[in-house]
C-alpha cells in the first residue's frame, strides 16, 4: 500500500462521502466478524484469486478454445437459458457448479433492491457513470489492467461493456430467470480468470505493475472497484439527503453482496452491513487512490465519450461536475481543466435540485431545468448504449492491447 498520510487519507474521504480514520500503512487487518460469513478471521483478499475458476480459462485459452466459447455464448444471456452446448466438457460442469445465486440469496431483497434501482435510476446513472467510471481510473491497478489488456485498445465498447453489467445488475428482473444478470456476472468471472492467464504475459504490463500484482484482479481488488461502485454511491445518495428506507439501504447492499459473491469474492470478505463496508472502504479503497499515465489517459477517453452527446451542458461543466462528485485531489491527478463559473452553478443549483426533486423543498431553482436535461443526458447516453441495437455482449478476451 502507499504511504499516503493520514491528512490527505482523510481529505480524499471526505470529498468521496467516505469519511473516516484509515491508517494506510497497516497490513490488511479488517476482521471478517464484519462479513457475511461473521468468522472472526483475518485473511488477506489480495493473496486470494479464483481457484475454482483459473486453471480453467488458462487451460481454455492455451488449447484456442475461447473463439469457440464466445460463439456459444452469443445466444446464452437469460438467467432461465439452458446452458450452452458445444462447449469444452470441463465448462459445462463449472456452469452447472456457478451458474445460479448463493443459498444465503433473498429473493424478497433483491426485489426490493429492483424497485429502489428503478426509483434511483437517474441518481445512478450520474454516481455510476461519472463518478464510478472516473474513479476507477485513479485505482492504479485497475486503471493498468485495463488500459494494458485486449479491450482497452477500444473503450468505447470497453465501456459499454461495462455498461452492460450495470445494466442487467439494476433491471427489475435482474436475478429473476428472465433477466439476465447471473449469466452476465459469469460471463465476468470467467472473463476476470482469463485476464489472470494473458496480463502477466504482456510486457507493457509488467513493466508497470507494483510488485504485490503479480496476478491482476485478486479478491482485494474487485472489494475496491465494489467500493468505488456500491459504498461510494450509497455514500453520496445518503449525503444528498435522499430519502432511502433501512429496508431499501439493506437490500442494495444485499443485492451488491450477491453480485459480489457471484464474481467469486469469498464470503468472509463481503461486508455484512454498509457501517463494515465503509470501514473497509476506508481502509482498503481511499488510501490506494493514485493517478497512473494509464488513469490519466483512461478519464480523458471516458470523459471524452460522454462530451460526444449533447447534454446540454459545456465541456468545462462536465468535468466541474466529475471533479463535484470525485473532490478537487482527484480531479487534479486526472488534470481536469477547470470551470470556476460552472462550478458555482453546481455548488449552489445541485443541492437545490435534489432537495426539490426529493421534495424537501418546494421552491423551483432557477437552474432547475439545467441540471434536469444534464442528468436525463448522461441517462440517455447510458440506455443508449444498452438497449439499442449497439448492445455489446461481454466476450471473453484471447489477447493483450499490443502497445
Ligand atoms: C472485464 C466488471 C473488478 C479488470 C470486466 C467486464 C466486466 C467487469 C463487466 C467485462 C466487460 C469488459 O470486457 O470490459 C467488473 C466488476 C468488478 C470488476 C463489476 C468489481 C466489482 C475488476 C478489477 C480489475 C478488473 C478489480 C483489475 C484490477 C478487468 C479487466 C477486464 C475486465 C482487465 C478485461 C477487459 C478486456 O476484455 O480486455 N470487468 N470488474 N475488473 N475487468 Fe473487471
Amino acid at each position: 500500500m502507499q504511504n499516503l498520510s493520514r491528512r490527505r487519507v482523510l481529505t480524499i474521504g471526505a470529498a468521496l462521502g467516505l469519511v473516516g480514520v484509515a491508517d494506510p500503512s497497516k497490513a490488511w487487518a479488517w476482521s471478517s466478524s464484519g462479513s457475511i460469513a461473521a468468522t472472526d478471521t483475518v485473511t488477506d483478499p489480495w493473496g486470494v484469486w479464483d481457484d475454482a475458476t483459473d486453471p480453467l480459462l488458462a487451460d481454455l485459452l492455451e488449447n484456442g478454445r475461447i473463439p469457440g466459447v464466445n460463439t456459444a455464448f452469443e445466444k446464452w444471456v437469460r438467467n432461465g437459458d439452458a446452458l450452452p452446448s458445444g462447449i469444452p466438457a470441463a465448462l459445462t460442469t463449472w456452469l452447472q457448479g456457478h451458474n445460479r445465486l448463493p443459498s444465503w440469496a433473498d429473493q424478497t431483497k433483491l426485489d426490493r433492491a429492483a424497485q429502489f434501482n428503478k426509483r434511483m435510476s437517474m441518481y445512478l446513472f450520474l454516481l455510476y457513470g461519472l463518478g464510478s467510471g472516473i474513479m476507477s481510473t485513479v485505482i492504479p491497478r485497475e486503471a493498468r489492467n485495463v488500459y494494458w489488456s485486449e479491450g482497452g485498445a477500444v473503450m468505447k465498447s470497453r465501456a459499454a461493456k461495462t455498461f452492460t453489467y450495470g445494466y442487467d445488475l439494476s433491471a427489475v428482473d435482474a436475478f429473476k430467470p428472465t433477466g439476465h444478470f447471473v449469466v452476465t456476472s459469469n460471463k465476468t468471472r470467467l472473463t476476470h480468470a482469463a485476464v489472470r492467464h494473458l496480463l502477466p504475459q504482456s510486457s507493457h504490463w509488467r513493466a508497470v505493475t507494483d510488485d504485490q500484482d503479480f496476478i491482476p484482479i485478486s479478491n482485494g481488488d474487485i472489494l475496491i472497484t465494489f467500493h468505488s461502485l456500491g459504498t461510494f454511491v450509497h455514500g453520496k445518495l445518503k449525503s444528498w439527503g435522499i430519502r432511502m428506507s433501512a429496508a431499501e439501504e439493506e437490500a442494495f447492499l444485499h443485492m451488491w453482496q450477491v453480485a459480489l459473491h457471484l464474481l467469486g469474492v469469498r464470503d468472509d470478505f463481503i461486508p455484512a452491513t454498509w457501517a463494515a463496508a465503509r470501514a473497509q472502504s476506508q481502509y482498503a479503497l481511499t488510501p490506494l487512490l493514485a493517478p497512473t499515465p494509464e488513469g490519466i489517459d483512461l478519464a480523458d477517453i471516458l470523459l471524452g465519450l460522454t462530451s460526444q452527446v449533447d447534454l446540454g451542458v459545456t465541456k468545462g461543466f462536465q468535468r466541474e461536475f466529475a471533479r463535484y462528485l470525485l473532490g478537487d485531489q482527484v480531479g487534479n491527478w486526472l488534470r481536469l481543466p477547470r470551470d470556476y463559473a460552472s462550478r458555482a452553478i453546481i455548488e449552489v443549483g445541485w443541492p437545490a435540485y435534489v432537495a426539490f426533486r426529493e421534495g424537501t423543498s418546494g421552491i423551483i431553482p432557477t437552474t432547475y431545468s439545467l441540471f434536469d436535461q444534464f442528468i436525463r443526458g448522461v441517462a440517455m447516453l447510458f440506455l443508449n448504449n444498452g438497449t439499442s441495437a449497439t448492445y455489446t455482449p461481454i466476450t471473453i478476451p484471447t489477447g493483450n492491447r499490443a502497445g
